[in-house]
């Protein structure tokens, strides 16, 4: 192994993939994660999949003493940073959570590269910088308007990173913003832990499948689409976490701060989705259609022709293998690593 990576977040639902990823490209992996949203017995998941235990440190990104101490004790070349809040809901009820955790991490770590010398990173955006207004399918061009401060927070420290990268010219930077990831490794045993009751549509429809929540409330089927529910681009998050691999590797041969999107390209809707589903599960979804959730915006996918070009990336599952992995993880894991 000659390569050595830190990954913060790196316990989380795409860090942990993209650190098997990672390991299994033969690159040493370091996990500095405070354990906020995530659990440490995914180390042990990691290593079963692998047949290597990545290092485990558990610290807060804030605290950029310890972080600088990570770097010095470990030979570290590059970063990929995933730690940071993600529920917009929550973001909007406490505001400077988000901020203070989200930008604080970022900016801590990015001192304590400074400090290292390491210049290397990937970070972890979103399709929510995107204006709601863009039509899909939404390239990297297109106007930046984040509605809620979880997407402010990402916008944000894009801007940083640029900065960085425009002020310095040794730094690599990548900037992936991912649109919406579901799915879970195929051994299912790795997968995503929500706590609490699931806000995003693929986890609340597997716990209403175990029979956990009693049944989804489609939030609108009045919108100008097809059947008239929301259309969304949902990613198989083992593809993110190829994604990941072929941007840091893109970054350890070119300089300055880069733009990807990562999706498939493809929209479905909410109807089409549950109905994978239910195709996969051999049963019906109890369901019922509410009003439309404050927010949302009808048809939102990628234009992921640049990380085709440029890290010769493509998301390769299907829907139907989303949806049939994300199910495994949920009948072997129903209440997530406890
Ligand atoms: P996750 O919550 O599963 O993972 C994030 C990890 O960061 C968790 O393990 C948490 O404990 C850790 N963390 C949070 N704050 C920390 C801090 N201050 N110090 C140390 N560790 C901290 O989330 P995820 O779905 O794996 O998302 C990873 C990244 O990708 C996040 O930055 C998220 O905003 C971004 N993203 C996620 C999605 C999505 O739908 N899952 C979409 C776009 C972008
Ligand atoms: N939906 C329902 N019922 C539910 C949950 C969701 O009908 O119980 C619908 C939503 O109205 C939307 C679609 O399913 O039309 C997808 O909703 P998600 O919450 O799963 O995903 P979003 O696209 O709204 O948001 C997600 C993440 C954000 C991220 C964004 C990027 O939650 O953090 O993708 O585009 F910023």
């Amino acid at each position: 192994m000659d390569k050595c990576t830190l990954v913060t977040g790196g316990t989380g639902y795409i860090g942990s993939h993209t650190t098997v990823a990672l390991l299994e490209a033969g690159y040493q992996v370091i996990i500095v994660d405070n354990l906020v949203n995530s659990s440490d017995k995914v180390l042990s998941r990691i290593e079963k999949i692998t047949g290597l235990a990545p290092i485990f440190v558990r610290a807060d990104l804030r605290d950029t003493s310890t972080i600088t101490k990570v770097f010095k004790e470990y030979p570290i070349t590059s970063v990929v940073h995933f730690a940071g809040l993600k529920a917009v809901k929550e973001s909007v009820e406490e505001p400077t959570k988000y901020y203070d955790n989200n930008l604080g991490s970022a900016l801590s770590l990015v001192k304590a590269m400074e400090t290292s010398g390491v210049s290397t990173l990937v970070f972890s955006s979103s399709a929510t910088v995107y204006s709601p207004f863009e039509d899909s399918p939404v390239d990297e061009g297109a106007t930046l308007g984040p509605t809620n401060p979880y997407g402010m927070t990402k916008y944000f420290i894009e801007r940083m990173l640029t900065d960085v990268a425009l002020g310095d010219k040794d730094w690599s930077i990548g900037l992936l913003r991912y649109f919406n990831p579901i799915g879970a490794h195929s051994t299912g045993l790795i997968g995503e832990m929500p706590r609490g009751t699931p806000n995003n549509l693929v986890p609340y429809v597997m716990q209403v499948a175990i029979e956990k929540l009693e049944k989804l409330y489609i939030f609108g089927d009045d919108y100008e689409t097809p059947d008239g529910t929301c259309i969304r681009d949902y990613v198989h998050v083992v593809d993110l976490a190829r994604g990941h691999l072929a941007a840091l590797r893109f970054l350890e041969k070119t300089k300055g701060s880069h733009i990807w999107n990562l999706g498939t390209g493809k929209g479905t809707s909410v109807l089409e989705l549950i109905q994978t589903v239910e195709e996969v599960i051999g049963k019906s979804i109890p369901k019922e259609v509410v009003g439309r959730r404050s927010g949302d915006v009808p048809i939102v996918y990628a234009d992921a022709e640049k990380a085709s070009e440029e890290l010769s990336w493509r998301a390769e599952n299907t829907i139907l293998k989303m949806c049939a992995d994300h199910w495994n993880w949920q009948k072997q894991n129903p209440d997530g690593y406890q």
